[in-house]
């Protein structure tokens, strides 16, 4: 028996009770069953709802109407209509849905002609959609619904019916299902005749109300492009938009979900309760990704692989220990020359003798540097190159372009215009707790502004010390800028700080400086220094440097024995590995590869170039944050951890970064699919970011 099972609900999130609305005094559900009643090759028809409660009315508009009915289940559609057909004995299914009230009995007929006549186990003209929207018929034998019923796994498989019969069908190059597509001769799929928003009621209406229930789908069309302010009022949906947003919905509401383990959940909570801000270091807190679904938490690194407490292994492609695993995660020969240090003592009463080889290597490195003090964090080091300038000149105020980290020198800046931070790091970072008459002591300038760096020498000349900045970060330097901020510092005999904590070994085998050609007076290193050990040092020229014996810094922890140590193996094995040229040449792929992969998928973003090695980009439009964390979201679903922002490490390889940029691709796809449906907030596991870091240089 061939058989038309017609699904219908009440239960729609877009247009609830869509099928019970009234046009001419029917329902729209009357119209479609009216409309299929004329079919020359149908032989019955059931209606398939729910045994949800609310859509009994749909069953008692059945027995009034004297059509057959089935109750069964809401999401799984394709149980629905399997239990339908075997209770009433169907052997060919006519799959309409109750959302199509101008469906035409003509192109019914035709599909199941297409299905008869071929033998095949399935037809349809959605295959490849030339036919409005709302003409939609697949065809398909008991069989094959019963094969799809026994395999389909998938949610949306499951909610759609036929995707696990098309796609192993081979239209698809499968073999498991014979399949053709029913097309017409020009390309209609455009025009929406299906009723799934409030504007396409009004066109549907408009069309009944004009017209017979025989009339055919060609009629509709005609009628539209006779009235196009009717045939515009829905043209800004697109078509299948159920369907596409469960294909994405898809990837977390199946099995491989990726929401957090309760094991990270918990330690989250605790964390939440004993210490306050959950980190020490704001760049690592779960919110900066996608509070929720990013794990936080690790087991084990290596190489370039994270496991978190659940033992699950993600490729890292994020921020690399925010820069401090230049190398990769537990390198060997970094590992191997601190565990001989711990074996012999890592702190004592006498000093370690590798401080004084780490120092002069540093010194050959940079010819221009005499001398080497160091500390552990980049943040101390900064404090410390800043107090040299205030010892050397006796003077107090500071020019300064960039994030230097979170000490009262730094953050005075703030204490009198809540914003003057806001174009080097975060909008109105808070200074409290920083004595207030630091206030005005420190001057914020732009990089590759020289104006703004000339307008605070011109106001304070005489009682500025140092000209405190990175040589380069999310721009390179244009203009011979560089030059002209030494040319300043000269005239003026100011101190000439370059903070290289990030840029650092990033692009060469020692300070970017020296790439750029400009030689500071003073030049700071953390981070990449140690490979993840706690190390800084700060490097300068003699008579600059000797006025530390004047002044007062000192502190225990920064003359134990690992940090050098480790800082000695890392340097060894960057220059011998020439890691500065690896991590350039991947650093540059991966930006161009963002800007090329965003444009094919017209997702505007905005990518830094300034060093390669370090990349990060924005999405330019208005739900930036919420992109983002589906973004991050996506991406950790196929194992790999990654953000906007891009830090390479040796231990990534080529393959590594294909194997990303492969990912990415579809990431950004999906990205797409679910901003045309405009169900990105909808999609969301995790809390978007508020807070978003805002480095200008
Ligand atoms: C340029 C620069 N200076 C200073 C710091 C502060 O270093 P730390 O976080 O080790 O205190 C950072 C950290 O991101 C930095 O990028």
């Amino acid at each position: 028996m061939i058989a038309a099972i017609i699904q219908a609900r009440t239960g729609s999130v877009r247009l609830p009770n869509k099928v019970l609305k009234k046009i001419k005094g029917n329902p729209v559900l009357w119209y479609v069953i009216k409309r299929v009643q004329q079919s020359k090759k149908i032989q019955d028809i059931v209606v398939a709802t729910t045994s949800n409660k609310n859509d009994d009315i749909i069953c008692d508009l059945c027995n009034l109407w004297n059509i057959k009915y089935f109750q069964g289940s809401e999401n799984d559609v394709l149980d629905r209509y399997y239990q339908t057909a075997k209770f009433f004995n169907v052997d060919i299914i006519v799959r309409i849905t109750a959302d199509c009230p101008l469906i035409d009995f003509r192109v019914i007929d035709d599909v199941i002609s297409l299905l008869t006549d071929n033998s095949l186990d399935f037809a349809s003209n959605c295959l490849l959609p030339s036919f409005p929207d709302g003409m939609d018929v697949s065809v398909f034998s008991f069989k094959s619904l019963e094969i799809a019923w026994k395999n389909a796994s998938l949610c949306f498989e499951r909610e759609h019916v036929t995707p696990f019969i098309q796609n192993n069908s081979s239209y698809y190059n499968k073999s498991l299902f014979k399949a053709e597509n029913y097309s017409f001769k020009t390309n209609f799929s455009h025009i929406r005749l299906t009723l799934d928003e409030k504007e396409d009621f009004d066109v549907i209406q408009f069309l009944i109300e004009r017209t017979e229930l025989d009339t055919s789908w060609l009629t509709y069309v005609a009628l539209l492009t006779k009235y196009p302010e009717v045939l515009n009022m829905n043209a800004i949906y697109t078509r299948d938009e159920g369907y596409q947003s469960s294909l994405l919905e898809d990837k977390y509401t199946s099995k491989n979900d990726n929401r957090l383990s309760n094991n990270n959940k918990r330690m989250q909570d605790r964390a939440k309760k004993i210490i306050p801000g959950m980190t020490q270091l704001l760049s690592k807190r779960p919110d900066q990704f996608s509070y929720g679904v990013w794990p936080t938490y690790y087991s084990k690194a290596k190489g370039s692989y994270i496991w978190d407490l659940e033992k699950k292994c993600y490729l890292d492609m994020s921020i690399g220990g925010i820069g401090a695993n230049i190398l990769g995660y537990a390198d060997e020969d970094v590992d191997k020359a601190v565990k001989t240090a711990i074996s012999l003592g890592t702190s004592s009463s006498l000093n370690c003798p590798e401080e004084i080889e780490l120092a002069e290597l540093l010194c050959d490195i940079h010819p221009w540097a005499d001398q080497v003090r160091y500390a552990r964090t980049g943040g101390e080091a900064m404090a410390i190159a800043v107090r040299i300038a205030r010892a050397l000149t006796e003077k107090d105020k500071i020019a300064f372009c960039g994030y230097h980290g979170w000490h009262d020198w730094y953050l005075s800046a703030n204490l009198n215009r809540i914003n003057n931070l806001s174009k080097h790091l975060l909008p109105e970072l808070n200074p409290l707790g920083v004595p207030k008459n630091l206030s005005d002591t420190v001057f914020p300038f732009r990089y590759n502004q020289i104006d703004d760096l000339i307008k605070i020498v011109n106001n304070y000349s005489s009682e500025l010390a140092a000209i405190v900045m990175e040589p380069i970060r999310n721009e390179k330097p244009k203009d011979f800028f560089l030059q002209d901020v030494k040319k300043i510092a000269r005239k003026h005999h100011l101190v000439l700080i370059f903070d290289e904590i990030t840029s650092g070994f990033r692009m060469n085998s020692g300070g970017a400086h020296l790439l750029l050609d400009v030689i500071p007076d003073i030049a700071v290193f953390s981070k990449a220094l140690g490979n993840g050990y706690p190390i800084s040092a700060i490097i300068g020229k003699k008579n600059v440097m000797e006025v530390v014996q004047k002044t007062f810094i000192s502190s225990t922890n920064w003359t134990e024995r690992i940090g050098p140590t480790a800082a000695l193996a890392t340097i060894k094995k960057f220059i011998k590995i020439d890691a500065g040229k690896h991590l350039m040449a991947i650093g540059d792929k991966i930006q161009r590869n963002w800007k090329s992969i965003a444009k094919q998928n017209e997702i505007p973003i905005k990518v830094n170039f300034g060093i390669p090695s370090i990349g990060q980009f924005s999405f330019q439009v208005d739900n930036a944050m919420s992109l983002k964390a589906l973004f991050v979201q996506l991406m950790l679903h196929k194992n790999i951890l990654a953000s906007n922002v891009f830090y390479a490490m040796a231990a990534h390889s080529f393959n590594n970064v294909d194997h990303y940029l492969s990912n990415f691709e579809d990431t950004f796809c999906e990205l797409y699919k679910a901003i045309s449906i405009d169900c990105v907030d909808k999609l969301l596991i995790g809390q978007p970011s508020n807070i978003g870091l805002n480095r200008l240089n």
